[in-house]
């Protein structure tokens, strides 16, 4: 399958690398169009970098960019994401303080998303999967929200492909736990000294 990942950064790098190693083509598109080139050349033979245009060509499309940018994106690009998978990995945290979500009261950046572009089939996932962790090998948990079930299927379908084991939560309603799980993670990452590289595992009995 082709994914198209909007940004390159930790996040785009992490997902790309193991999407590839699934077997997958990536399309890497970010506003700087040297980042994307570069990301893709790591990544090899199977990505391709291009300048952030449209997402016409993919199906299944990865917001790998800072919630305000996500929402932004999925607003511009509404008329051409209806009926494509759209995964927003993002974790709208008050960085000033680490205590705290930034999205509405009751709302998640999940839901934002899927009010900005609504035709799209919103799916949160990743949010969870610190970038550090994406890149080296290790088997993680890969938490899955969303409300379409084959968009879902289709997520689960990747994260099996990219050695995680997708976990599915429920309907997109949900994507706000997952945020507020997040924030805890990143929150206590002092003081379990975690370097930003632990990982929210459901450990087996
Ligand atoms: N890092 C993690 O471990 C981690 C874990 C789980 C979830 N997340 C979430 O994943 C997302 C990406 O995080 P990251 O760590 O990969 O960030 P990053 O390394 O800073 O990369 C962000 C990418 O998004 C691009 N970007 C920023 N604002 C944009 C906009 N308005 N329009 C288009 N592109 C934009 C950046 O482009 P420029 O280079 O041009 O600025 C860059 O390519 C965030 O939502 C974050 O909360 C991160």
């Amino acid at each position: 399958m082709e994914i198209l990942i909007v940004g390159a950064g930790n996040m785009a790098r992490g997902i790309g690398l193991r999407l590839v190693r699934g077997g997958h083509r990536v399309r890497i598109a970010a506003r700087n169009p040297d980042k994307a080139a570069d990301l893709a050349a790591e990544l090899g033979d199977s990505a391709v970098g291009e300048p952030l245009d449209s997402s016409a060509g993919s199906e299944v499309i990865v917001l790998a960019t800072p919630y305000d940018g996500s929402k932004e994106i999925a607003r511009l690009w509404a008329d051409q994401l209806g009926g494509k998978t759209v995964v927003d990995i993002s974790n709208p945290v008050d960085f000033t303080t680490f205590d705290g979500l930034v999205t509405p009261v009751g709302k998640s950046a999940a839901e934002e998303i899927a009010e900005a572009a609504p035709g799209a089939k919103v799916v949160k996932a990743f949010n969870t999967t610190f970038a550090s962790r994406l890149v080296n090998s290790t088997p993680l948990d890969l938490f899955v929200a969303g409300d379409d079930p084959d968009a879902k299927k289709t997520v689960v379908g990747l994260g099996l492909d990219a050695d995680l084991r997708p976990i599915d939560v429920g309907g997109l309603k949900h994507a706000g736990a997952l945020e507020a799980f997040q924030l805890l993670h990143m929150k206590v990452q002092d003081q379990i000294n975690g370097g930003w590289s632990t990982a929210i595992t459901l450990a087996e009995a």
